[in-house]
């Protein structure tokens, strides 16, 4: 089983930007998170990060090539904004998960509306880190399903 996780926009700043909503530790620290719970659960693990729209569709279209089973994504301020990013997980049919460190449901109203929602097979916020992990496992218990039916 193949994941794609992608992070969007100053996600590479975790440790540095806003520590008060997004906590102190870093982008670093989160793949590592991630990748040792990937060892765990024995699936393979990409991670692709970007701070720009067209480089993020570029890389779900990649991912429908790489035969990628789930996508994990944090489409940070896009997630707001992008129709783009919607339409290329429309596009790949890829399940994706969409997970927000912050409880995105509690803060200012712009960041009230999602596009990827709209594609998602689940929303995730509020977790922190964790969020990702527990994304990880909703997928490949999701997965596994799709595999049975
Ligand atoms: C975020 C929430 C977004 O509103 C914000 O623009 C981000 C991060 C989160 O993970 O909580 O950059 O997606």
């Amino acid at each position: 089983m193949k994941l794609l996780v992608i992070n969007g926009p100053n996600i590479n700043f975790l440790g540095i930007r806003e520590p008060e909503i997004y906590g102190s530790d870093t982008y670093a620290s989160l793949l590592e998170l991630i990748a040792k719970h990937a060892r765990e659960t024995g699936v393979e693990v990409e991670f692709f990060q970007s701070n720009h729209e067209g480089a993020i569709v570029d890389r779900i279209q990649q991912a429908y090539f790489d035969k990628v089973d789930g996508i994990i994504v944090n489409p940070a301020a896009y997630t707001h904004t992008s129709v783009a990013i919607l339409d290329a997980l429309k596009a790949v049919s890829i399940p994706t998960v969409e997970v927000h460190i912050s409880k995105v449901s509690d803060r200012e109203k712009f960041r009230q509306i999602s596009y990827v929602s709209k594609v998602a097979v689940k929303k995730i916020e509020g977790r922190g880190f964790c969020g990702y992990v527990d994304a990880m496992d909703f997928l490949i218990e999701y997965l596994k399903g799709k595999e049975n039916e």
